[in-house]
């Protein structure tokens, strides 16, 4: 795949993969990305996965047609991306590899191998001339891991941008959804928790003339990119997407279940604009954190459990709070058959939130559906709508 006179795709699909990163369901499987940019010298941007290591090496072969790399930038030091570095430098004595300071303590640690005798260490601002192209170094601690630098290509005007911009799903696969379904899955997913470092490697990026997005996973982006940027922006500063009320609930006998559903309808009634609801326990939990940030407002209902909150619910809130989870107003419903404490529970699991308020009306539900707590339903639709 070329993209653009100089700079063709040498990445894989990975179609075996059942969990990504040991913990995502990608039904659609994955793509490591990796580009080289063909000029005076060439550079090979990243590897791949361990399973695919052939695969890409025989990519970069052919796009190389004859010719040898000068360079392997890695810019992320997670295997999915760095597998390859030491086939690549074995197959390849005379190449340079190109990287943070940092990274190349990661190459040691996960290769055993010292490469700063056949390096060039990254620093922010630092530039690397392959003839018409020159690349710009942009540091992106945390985004996801703390070695982490992007790439600007000054001439095509190209943000070799790493695990940013990035979505779950192979690229044979053309997702209904569009990109932002699971590219915001991923986000909140992998760096949810580092909006600040986003935030800020997002105002880098404004100052640069950028035409192309090159991820290191999911699809190049080469138009509409205000669309794409407006998204992080959002997502970053843990603004609110979509209008409307995400509700989240686990239930044993079906009565918790009951009330979140009867509250989903009562918020359509009242003309909520968007209702999302989730079973914590059978829906895919990666799709229930990206719901919690999509939207401005949440509701939790859960039962009493062992004096504390149904494990489910407790795992869901725990994703939020490690992701800073903030600027949100949320709604609270609790079932406990002879000691509720639900309610109690949520709200110290959630107080330490920035800029986040509580709902007024609180349920609270004693086994089964009562006529106040249908009352109380109405009154936290009202105020939620
Ligand atoms: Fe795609 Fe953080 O690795």
């Amino acid at each position: 795949m070329t993209i653009t006179n100089d700079i063709r795709y040498i990445g894989v699909n990975d179609r075996r993969i059942d969990l990504f990163e040991g913990m995502y369901v990608v039904p659609e499987g994955m793509a490591y990305n990796s580009y080289v940019i063909i000029d005076e010298k060439t550079a090979v941007m990243d590897t791949a996965d361990r399973h695919f290591v052939d695969e890409w090496m025989g990519n970069l072969a052919k796009a190389l047609e004859s010719r040898k790399p000068d360079y392997l930038v890695v810019h992320h030091m997670e295997p999915d991306h760095s597998a390859g570095i030491e086939a690549f430098m074995n197959a390849y004595p005379e190449a340079k590899v190109v990287a943070t300071a940092k990274a190349f303590t990661m190459m040691k640690n996960f290769t055993g191998i010292d490469y700063t005798s056949r390096g060039i260490v990254a620093k922010e601002g630092d530039t690397l001339a392959l003839g018409s192209h020159t690349l710009r170094f942009i540091t992106a601690p945390m985004v996801h891991w703390p070695e982490v630098m992007m790439s600007y290509d000054e001439k095509d005007r190209v943000l070799f941008s790493a695990d940013a911009f990035g979505k779950f799903g192979a690229l044979d696969f053309d997702d209904p959804e569009g990109w932002a379904c699971e590219a915001r899955r991923y986000y909140f997913g992998i760096v949810g928790k580092y909006g600040g470092q986003v935030q800020a490697v997002l105002k880098k990026a404004a100052a640069l003339d950028i035409r192309i997005i090159c991820p290191l996973h999911g699809p190049v982006l080469d138009e509409n990119l205000g669309y794409y940027l407006d998204l992080y922006n959002t997502w970053s500063s843990y603004g609110t997407e979509t209008d409307g009320v995400a509700v989240f609930y686990t239930s044993v006998y079906g009565h918790t279940e009951e009330a979140a559903l009867l509250l989903a309808e009562k918020l359509k009634e009242k003309g909520c604009p968007k209702v999302a609801v989730s079973d914590l326990a059978r829906d895919d939990m990666a799709e229930a954190v990206e719901d919690a940030f999509r939207y401005g407002k949440i509701v939790l209902a859960t039962t009493t459990y062992n004096a504390d909150i149904f494990p489910f619910m407790k795992e869901f809130i725990e994703h939020l709070t490690e992701r800073n989870y903030q600027n949100r107003k949320i709604g609270l419903i609790e079932n406990g058959s002879w000691a509720p404490t639900a309610a109690k529970v949520m709200k110290g699991m959630l107080e330490g939130c920035k800029n986040t308020t509580f709902a007024e009306t609180e349920v609270k539900i004693l086994s089964a559906l009562t006529e106040e707590n249908r009352a109380q339903i109405d009154r936290l639709a009202e105020e939620m709508k």
